[in-house]
């Protein structure tokens, strides 16, 4: 992830500048001519010829991260389906961030009982002499917490003498109201902490502020104190896993129908320091067992959701992983040569983990953590824009030495390198491996990078493993997408898709933001703890739109004009035919289409004003979908200005 330099005008540490800084390559000139006229556009769809199409090309990119700027929560408190913050005390930053007592008792931050060799502290409520009531402690969530009215699961570890009950409520902070409230019996001994599990109905609130409280008998405990540690709640899961995703999240993402999941980042996999970085082994086995880690941008991942967990969702979604391994380089030192050789070894012990067999090392372990058949892995990025922060000198070496010791052993993988930059790559870079592109552009920047694709060498293929608009202006900040914008990224969608025969994948980024969090815009969609707030933006649409709607052949299409202001790439698979069309321009466009063969099939329009958007609980632009026929295969599209529509027909 890398800003623009208008939003990262002022500021001055290197890491800041570092991602502030862009590298792309060069855009090439139009081929194609611009016509602003209103005259019809005729498009004649070809049945035959055309290239091959990547069956990955549309892509989500995830990444636990952004910017100092930004903590958008999008896999603590977003996407991962734990809902209680701060509940291991990892990380260095929180201290008892979300915690309150709940009735006459003290509640610290206690290093002295860890739960674990990973959850190195617990809370401690000390109850004062004389209590007599029900007491404990209060968790606040990420900006509250959801209740769907389904049953959650509920566990925490405990250590202290306390025999009875163990009283578990979901309470309106402001309110009062109570939307769960759930007993169970509990025998804890001061010798060691001890796991509870319990599982209990809710009862639906529209509203997210609402906090998890878990009281017992002061009575029994007063003038003295109970420890409690890793507190866990989990409202349904996608999929019904176990610590797994938070299930309306998810299904969002799902209906996108992405192809390829890029993790764990981006930024996050490289570390303010060596020993900060994303480390796979420490994101395996019980969660009890997963320190967590102070993340690259100043709050902690509890790594919950760890290298296992990415792999199922991408299992459940039916998604290609590609998984990010560490290059050497991260935001404090970079290691090279021999340095960098123990590290080499580590993610080759990773590739063993993931594809091992039971009877190796690290296959073992893989089966311990519920997973026996290998992994289903074929995509592996070194590293992350390592043109930049000081990467672009030892890169070549780096790659070389990652490249290697993978491909040697595991010939079938598919080896992305992290950026474009032919100065900072190997020459010649072994065939087959992926070049990966970053743009942040603003609307016009992108349109204007239509054509960035189809003078590339047809033996270099590249992924776009992230891009979006951003309407950057010193006056106005980032906006969330409007329409403009998520056209021009049609716009260069459809420049990629033309020549998915060299752009195998692409991914918009970010993806998802905590509304109450959510410094860096744009996003595919946005929610908070409310359970109705899922928010799609307009460019949540786009990439639904094309990701759903891809044939595996692109066709050739004979138009009456050139591109701009409309703008359209053709594919099928067998006897269905999509057209993807976008109207980058302020005027009406009428686009007369011929698709010899076809007769029946949908019109899918997103259409609304220039700079206007859907903005979080309010979603006034959506995609519009009608049947269309033709007994002829002649189709006549009337386009809105800043309009993008799909055509699919068989
Ligand atoms: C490629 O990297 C070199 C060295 O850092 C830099 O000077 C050059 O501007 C970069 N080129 C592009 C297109 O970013
Ligand atoms: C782009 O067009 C300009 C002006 O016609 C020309 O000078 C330049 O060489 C062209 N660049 C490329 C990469 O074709
Ligand atoms: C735009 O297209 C129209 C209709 O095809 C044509 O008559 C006109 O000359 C074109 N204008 C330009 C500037 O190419
Ligand atoms: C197929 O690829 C060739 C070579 O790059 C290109 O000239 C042609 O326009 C492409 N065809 C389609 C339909 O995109
Ligand atoms: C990042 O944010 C934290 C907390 O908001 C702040 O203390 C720190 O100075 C910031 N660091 C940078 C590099 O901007
Ligand atoms: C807890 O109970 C055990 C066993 O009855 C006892 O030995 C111990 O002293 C108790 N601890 C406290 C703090 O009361
Ligand atoms: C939980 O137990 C307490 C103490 O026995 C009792 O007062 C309360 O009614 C119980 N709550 C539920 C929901 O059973
Ligand atoms: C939740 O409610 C359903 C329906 O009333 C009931 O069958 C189920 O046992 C309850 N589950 C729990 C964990 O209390
Ligand atoms: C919730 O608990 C039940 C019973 O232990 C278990 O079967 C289920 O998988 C759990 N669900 C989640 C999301 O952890
Ligand atoms: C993870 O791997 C590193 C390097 O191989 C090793 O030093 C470390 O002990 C491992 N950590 C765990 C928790 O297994
Ligand atoms: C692609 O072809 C060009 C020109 O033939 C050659 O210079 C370049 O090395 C080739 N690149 C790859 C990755 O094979
Ligand atoms: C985008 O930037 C343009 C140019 O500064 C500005 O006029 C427009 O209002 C911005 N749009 C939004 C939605 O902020």
């Amino acid at each position: 992830m890398k800003s623009d330099s208008v939003k990262c005008a002022g500021l001055a540490t290197s890491i800041a500048l570092a991602t502030c800084l862009t590298s792309v390559l060069a855009g090439g000139n139009s081929s194609t001519e611009r016509n602003s006229s209103t005259v019809p556009v005729s498009l004649t769809v070809a049945r035959e010829g055309g290239n091959e199409s990547s069956p990955l090309l549309y892509g989500v990119m995830f990444e636990v991260m952004i910017t100092n700027l930004t903590k958008i929560f999008q896999g603590d408190g977003g996407i991962h389906g734990q809902v209680l913050q701060n509940n291991g005390f990892q990380g260095t930053s929180l201290g008892l961030t979300a915690y309150a007592p709940v009735g006459d008792v003290n509640i610290f931050q206690d290093t002295s009982k860890p739960v674990s060799k990973a959850i190195t502290s617990s809370l401690n409520v000390e109850v004062p002499d004389g209590v007599t009531n029900y007491v404990g402690f209060a968790n606040t969530g990420y900006n509250g917490i959801p209740v769907t009215g389904a049953t959650y699961n509920c566990s925490f570890w405990m250590m202290g003498n306390y025999s009875g009950t163990i009283n578990l409520q979901l309470v309106g902070s402001h309110s009062g109201s109570v939307y769960a409230d759930h007993n169970l019996t509990v025998k804890s001994t001061d010798s060691k902490f001890t796991e509870f599990k319990t599982r209990f109905n809710t009862t639906y609130t529209p509203k997210g502020d609402n906090e998890w409280h878990l009281t017992f008998d002061g009575s029994k405990v007063a003038g003295s104190s109970l420890n409690f540690g890793l507190i866990q709640l989990f409202p349904p899961t996608f999929k019904g896993r176990e610590n797994g995703l938070r299930d309306d999240i998810a299904t969002f993402l799902d209906e996108v129908n992405p192809a390829f999941l890029r993790f764990p980042g981006g930024n996050n996999i490289e570390g303010l320091q060596v020993d900060s970085r994303w480390k796979w082994n420490t994101t395996i086995g019980p969660v009890v067992e997963r320190p967590g880690r102070e993340s690259d941008w100043f709050y902690p991942n509890t790594d919950a959701l760890g290298l296992d967990e990415y792999l199922w969702w991408c299992e459940d979604m039916n998604m290609a992983p590609l998984l990010a391994v560490w290059s050497g380089k991260s935001y404090g030192d970079i290691l090279s040569g021999p340095d960098l050789e123990p590290f080499v070894e580590d993610t080759m012990n990773e590739m063993e983990y993931l594809f091992g067999d039971p009877s190796t090392h690290y296959g073992k372990l893989r089966a311990q953590n519920g997973r026996k058949d290998p992994w289903k892995v074929d995509l592996i990025e070194i590293g992350n824009e390592d043109d930049l922060t000081g990467g672009c000198e030892t890169y070549p070496d780096r790659f070389n030495q990652l490249y290697k010791a993978i491909h040697d052993k595991y010939p079938h993988i598919t080896i992305i390198a992290s950026h474009g930059n032919y100065s900072c790559l190997p020459s010649p870079l072994p065939k087959d491996v992926i070049i990966d592109l970053h743009l942040y552009r603003a609307p016009d920047d992108f349109v204007k990078l239509f054509d960035q694709f189809d003078n590339q060498p047809r033996n270099q293929s590249v992924m776009v493993g992230e891009f979006g608009c951003r309407n950057t202006t010193a006056e106005r900040g980032v906006s969330w997408p409007y329409m403009q914008g998520s056209c021009s990224e049609a716009v260069y969608m459809i420049g990629m898709e033309r020549n998915s025969d060299i752009v195998k994948m692409a991914t918009y980024a970010p993806l998802i933001q905590h509304f109450g969090f959510d410094n860096w815009t744009p996003t595919l969609y946005g929610f908070d703890s409310a359970p109705d707030s899922i928010t799609p933006t307009v460019s949540y649409f786009v990439q639904k739109m094309f990701a759903s709607n891809k044939g595996d052949t692109i066709l050739p299409v004979h138009s009456s004009t050139g591109f701009g202001p409309v703008y359209w790439v053709a594919s099928k698979t067998g006897s269905q035919y999509y057209l993807k069309l976008a109207n980058y321009g302020p005027e009406q466009q009428t686009v007369k289409v011929s698709i010899p063969g076809t007769k029946t099939g949908k019109l899918e329009m997103l259409a609304g004003p220039k700079y206007q958007g859907d903005t979080p609980y309010n979603v006034q632009i959506q995609t519009v979908t009608t049947s269309i026929f033709n007994g002829q295969g002649n189709y006549s599209i009337s386009m809105d200005p800043w309009a993008v529509a799909v055509l699919a027909v068989s």
